[in-house]
């Protein structure tokens, strides 16, 4: 909808605003050039991709083997929906998804056959699990867990306590975990300068944890289309049959642009990185001027900003009214799960520019008082 109406803001999609770094976009233009993108790769990608991840990955504390530990995938969403369709299995095919979080799980949970189970976060404590109301959820159908660490929509982070109980609940109750990191490199707040923990760094849970990580985010990559998952050995051979079905392998060329990547563009994550750091402060600054509207917690992660729209309404009709009325895009809170209602998505992955004139349309918004 917001497409076909002229001179809309945005702060609806979740996609940085930055372009793919130099030294990414000619790595590809050499691989092209020199041949070597026209054909296949392995199923699990180009070796000397999965060996650089393989090294990134020690780095962070998570020790697995690029030979049969590692697949380079289609974005991270292709990780997920691979491991999803791996996980489920006949009566086991409940998936637990916290609300709010990404729209699209509850859509690859149903594609890959199993039944998305929802267990609201706790708002008031900053978006935080509630171990009783997770602990209902769980059942002897329960294939598994997956969340996004930091959250999207609500730009949280959940630590290393609140995460090892999570394990404990799973090794317990023999659940997976599917741990999805996109965001991990956008942190701030309490977790600035600090590295996000993940289980996939505990070597008694590699049988439990799968662990996805996308280039989209960290590297402004959406449209290249790659991801990775790991895992142990006996977990990856299975999801790796999913992802030769689906899509054989990853597109080549993007391979390419992928090793450049991980390998000198680690500055620009944190050229990314400060530049968010700042637009989250002009957010915020612009949603404490709209307090009667608005409360909002503050986000510690990813780009996004989830504040609930006082007094409460419906979201859907909210986000409509303020694109026709104001020409501001954003995201209605349902779309991320029941616990969403009455509250607005907000990315500032967007630039400040759009940032600082969609919030100038929302306050003339409300001083019409047009609520
Ligand atoms: C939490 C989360 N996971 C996964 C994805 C999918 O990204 P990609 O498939 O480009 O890696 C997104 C995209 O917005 C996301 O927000």
């Amino acid at each position: 909808m917001a497409s076909q109406i002229p001179d809309v803001i945005s702060l609806a999609q979740g996609i940085p605003s930055f372009d793919t770094p130099e030294v990414v976009k000619k790595a590809a233009i050499k691989a092209l050039n020199k041949g070597l993108v026209a054909k296949y790769s392995l199923t699990y990608g180009l070796p000397e991709l999965r060996e650089t991840i393989e090294e990134k990955l020690a780095e962070e504390g998570m020790y697995y083997d690029f030979e049969n530990e590692i697949v380079v995938t289609v974005g991270s969403i292709e990780a997920i929906t691979a491991s999803l369709v791996t996980i489920i299995d006949g009566k086991k095919n409940e998936i637990v998804l916290f609300s709010p979080s990404y729209a699209s799980y509850a859509e690859a949970v149903k594609v890959a056959g199993g039944k998305p189970v929802f267990v609201n976060l706790d708002e008031k404590n900053g978006w935080s699990v509630d171990f009783g109301s997770l602990e209902k959820k769980i059942t002897a159908n329960t294939a598994g867990i997956l969340f996004a660490n930091p959250n999207n929509p609500t730009g949280t982070v959940m630590g290393k306590e609140t995460l090892l109980r999570i394990a404990e609940l799973a090794e317990k109750k023999k659940f997976y975990i599917i741990t999805d990191e996109v965001y991990k490199d956008f942190l701030y707040g309490e977790y600035e300068g600090k590295s996000l923990f993940s289980l996939a760094q505990v070597p008694e849970l590699r049988k439990r944890v799968i662990r996805v990580f996308s280039l989209s985010k960290a590297y402004a990559m959406t449209g290249w289309r790659i991801g990775f998952v790991h895992s142990d050995e006996e977990v990856i051979k299975e999801i790796v049959k999913v992802h030769d079905a689906l899509v054989t392998c990853a597109p080549v060329i993007s391979q390419y642009a992928a090793m450049a990547a991980l390998d000198f563009a680690d500055k620009d994550i944190e050229r990314f990185r400060e530049e968010y750091a700042r637009r989250r402060d002009i957010t915020m600054a612009h949603l404490d001027e709209l307090s009667e509207f608005f409360s909002y917690e503050k986000p510690n992660g990813a780009y996004f900003v989830f504040p609930k729209l006082l007094p409460k309404r419906d979201s859907w009709q909210f986000a409509h009214d303020l694109l026709e009325k104001a020409g501001v895009a954003v995201v209605p809170g349902v779309a991320f799960g029941p616990n969403g209602e009455s509250h607005i998505r907000i990315s500032f992955g967007r630039t400040e520019k759009d940032i600082d004139r969609a919030f100038e349309r929302i306050k003339t918004y409300f001083r019409k008082g047009s609520v």
